[in-house]
């Protein structure tokens, strides 16, 4: 079949161009030389590269995508004054045209939808349209979220940055467990997750003039679910604007769903993009990207390269063998500059990929889907994508949730991975909508765009859209926060206008157990437990946990594995040249009865080091992490007097602790089987974490924080517990006989049965 790949790459393109014959250079140059030592001979030719053949990635390029402009050398950085300069790029980007024409728009309609595409300055530049407008004069607010933490924060920083003033004064961000903002604020950029929550406190949203739901298009299950509360509330809110930006062909829908809100287009620059895919598909696209961003780095004209992979510890990797390939291969070539970027990286460090590259050197941002559109990098011209991205995925059936590295849609791809303010493809498919133009100063040049997957792949087997987050998320955050504005009559969570409805069955989950946390009574109505539990601004269970603290008189203890648990495994680093020491550094953490309790060990020494930095560094420990579970703890304990649990410690009980979490997580438990691990409830095989301090041990019965799916399905973060446990916190949900140990008493009889019958 890939034959047909290379049908299509010939039929479209033609001969091969300059391109692709530094291409074929690069290769057959790098077939003669290898790493180290043995490449003595080398000549220093333009594009010899130095790799060993066999690691050479084979890139064909397929089409051509048109821009409506002439590629053009990017234009140097003004070094002038600084403000200056902003001035002047503020005034380049292609939304600037249309400010007048915009604000009339926002003027005469209560809804707009925005369609723009990546870089056109809808995020930076609209607030502050607004605010220059006065739309924040009678001390009222713009808020305008974002999908992602990151993103917030660094678009507000760079807005702060444009407007001259302190960030957290005028312009602030707000995003879960951090509150960047002030009496002052009037430009609030924050995470979606955020506005909802304020739907708490502010039903009305009365302290906002403007709302604008940012990268609407990314369809978070936050932001489908504002849709909803904002059209509700712009009903009986009438000089309340709201605004939907979006960077895709979707707006369309959320006109429809808006009842018909008309569509502001702001037409974007587009320049050509190249795109190449490989001749044939790679088996280890990790390997695969680090060899290419080398090829690139070698072959390629200046100009800054995007890789996006699919997480944290993929990044990390990547990163750490681009920095030993450079480090080899020494001053044969020019200085690559690697950059990660994820959603745990402290800003210092996210802030590193917005620098301009030195000269002469070449900056390559390895980061995740974060980078697809809701953060625009200058300077970046080559683009290399894997084509996987994380997705997670939610049987409702079983109520697993699990996190996999699946293909990404078309529609990911198409928009903004080969975009990046370079244009895209959406080029092509809305050329005929392009009829005005804009964009004129070059800040932006052609691009090009590897794909580590054939061209026949992309046809074939790349779905062409993302469903949407509310399709494949468990929903008990979510209809908890729903039931508690319940006063006006979103009781009836079936009716709820969705832009796209959850399945039943996961809405129904959703009220089950929530019903088993004791949140909703029998009547579907919220309890006084479920109004505390849903001002804590974490999981439905990890609330619970929290809550369950008082009866156990163990809150101090409960708080820092709740803080722990949130800092999403990031807490142990593992250096590849010490990887003995720092796997000795963790098993000394361990204690008896799972990793909740070492994640306390940990913090409890941490904090007995004085918070010490040294002592992570000598314990293999994430300062930074560890930084912020002690912010997350410090919030949560502010939030204790609200859900009314006073701090109390356990004194080394840690049955309490233990029970305490039980009475939060006793939906996740698994008992020991005779043929491994399975759920209680559902019966599901899953299995211990190789990196749980109970991975040898395996207790009979045990509890989980999460289920992640990989190679197989993972339970991350295990508790040991008693079943009788089980009985005592949760006597509605577990019935005594269904607890009965099969290896006590019971079992012995069913030896010799049928496989099938063991189950
Ligand atoms: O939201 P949209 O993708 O339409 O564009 P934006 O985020 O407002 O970005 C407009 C321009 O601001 C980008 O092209 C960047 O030049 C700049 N920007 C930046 O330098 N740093 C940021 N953190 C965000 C934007
Ligand atoms: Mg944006």
């Amino acid at each position: 079949q890939p034959a047909r790949a290379v049908d299509l790459v010939e039929e479209e393109s033609g001969a091969p161009g300059e391109e692709q014959r530094r291409w074929e250079e690069a290769r057959l140059g790098a077939a003669s030389l290898k790493f180290g030592a043995r490449d003595a001979a080398s000549q220093e030719p333009k594009y010899q590269l130095v790799l060993e053949e066999e690691e050479t990635i084979e890139f064909v390029r397929a089409t051509q995508l048109q821009g409506d402009e002439e590629p053009s050398a990017p234009a140097a950085p003004t070094q002038a004054k600084q403000k200056e300069s902003i001035q002047v790029v503020r005034r380049s980007l292609p939304v600037f045209p249309f400010r007048e024409e915009l604000l009339a728009a926002i003027a005469n309609h209560q809804v707009l939808i925005i369609e723009g595409e990546t870089g056109s300055g809808k995020t930076t530049q609209i607030p502050q349209y607004l605010f220059e407008e006065g739309y924040t004069k009678k001390g009222v607010k713009i808020a305008c979220t974002q999908p992602r933490r990151v993103a917030a924060m660094s678009v507000a920083a760079r807005v702060a940055r444009e407007m001259g003033v302190k960030l957290g004064n005028e312009v602030g961000y707000s995003i879960r467990f951090e509150d960047c903002t002030s009496e002052r604020t009037v430009l609030r950029y924050m995470t979606d997750g955020m506005l909802l929550r304020e739907f708490l406190s502010e039903p009305d949203l009365a302290s906002y003039s403007v709302v604008m739901v940012d990268e609407a298009h990314e369809r978070t299950l936050h932001t489908d679910i504002l849709f909803g509360l904002i059209k509700d509330v712009a009903r009986f809110r009438p000089e309340l604007k709201v605004l939907v930006a979006s960077a895709t062909l979707d707006t369309a829908r959320f006109s429809t769903f808006f009842d018909d809100a008309p569509v502001f287009r702001i037409p974007g620059r587009r320049f050509p993009v190249d795109i190449f895919y490989t001749k044939a598909p790679e088996a280890d696209y990790l390997e695969a990207c680090v060899v290419s961003v080398l090829q690139i780095h070698v072959t390629q004209p200046p100009g800054d390269i995007l890789v996006f992979l699919t997480g944290q510890d993929e990044i990390e990797a990547a990163c750490e063998m681009l920095q030993d390939r450079c480090r080899r291969l020494g001053s044969k070539i020019r200085e690559l500059l690697v950059l990660p970027i994820y959603a745990n990286l402290p800003s210092d460090m996210q802030a590193r990929i917005f620098q301009p590259t030195p000269p002469g050197a070449r900056k390559v941002v390895v980061a995740t889907n974060i980078a697809e559109t809701s953060l625009t990098i200058e300077g970046i011209i080559y683009v290399l994508d894997p084509g996987f991205c994380k997705q997670k995925s939610y049987n409702p059936r079983t109520g697993m949730e699990s996190l996999t590295v699946t293909p990404c849609s078309k529609v990911g791809l198409g928009l903004s991975r080969v975009s990046m303010g370079r244009g895209g493809e959406q080029a092509s498919s809305e050329a005929a909508s392009a009829s005005q133009r804009a964009g004129r100063a070059g800040r932006v040049a052609a691009g090009k765009c590897f794909r580590l997957y054939t061209a026949w792949a992309y046809q074939h087997e790349l779905e062409e859209t993302t469903v949407p987050e509310i399709q494949r998320t468990s929903l008990g955050n979510v209809v908890l926060l729903l039931k508690s504005l319940g006063d006006w009559g979103i009781h009836d969570l079936m009716h709820f206008d969705f832009l796209d409805p959850p399945p039943y069955e996961t809405l129904l989950l959703a009220l089950e157990q929530l019903y088993a946390l004791g949140a909703l009574n029998h009547l579907g109505e919220l309890t006084t437990s479920g109004r505390k539990m849903a001002e804590l601004p974490v999981d439905p269970m990890l609330s619970k946990m929290i809550l369950a603290s008082e009866k156990y008189s163990c809150s101090e203890e409960i708080l820092t594995v709740a803080a722990m648990l949130s800092v999403n495994n990031s807490i142990f680093y593992r250096p590849k040249d010490k990887v003995v020491h720092a796997d000795n550094a963790r098993v000394n953490f361990f204690l008896p009865g799972g990793d909740h309790l070492v994640l306390l060990n940990v913090y409890t020494q941490w904090a007995e080091s004085g918070y010490s930095s040294q002592w992570c560094y000598e314990n293999f420990v994430q300062f930074r992490s560890m930084r912020r579970a002690r912010d997350v703890r410090e919030q949560l304990e502010g939030l204790l007097e609200r859900v009314e649990v006073s701090l109390s410690s356990c004194q080394g009980d840690y049955i309490r602790v233990r029970k305490a979490i039980t009475a939060g997580y006793f939906y996740h438990t698994a008992r020991l089987t005779r043929s491994g691990y399975r759920t209680v409830k559902q019966q599901q095989t899953v299995f211990i974490h190789p990196n749980s301090s109970l991975f040898e041990e395996q207790p009979r019965w045990l509890l989980y924080h999460e289920l992640v799916l990989t190679t197989k399905e993972f339970m991350r973060q295990v508790l040991e517990i008693e079943s009788s446990w089980l009985l005592e916190v949760a006597p509605h949900y577990y019935k005594a006989k269904e607890l009965e140990d099969p290896h006590a008493k019971k079992m012995p009889k069913k030896v010799g049965k049928t496989r099938e019958e063991l189950g």
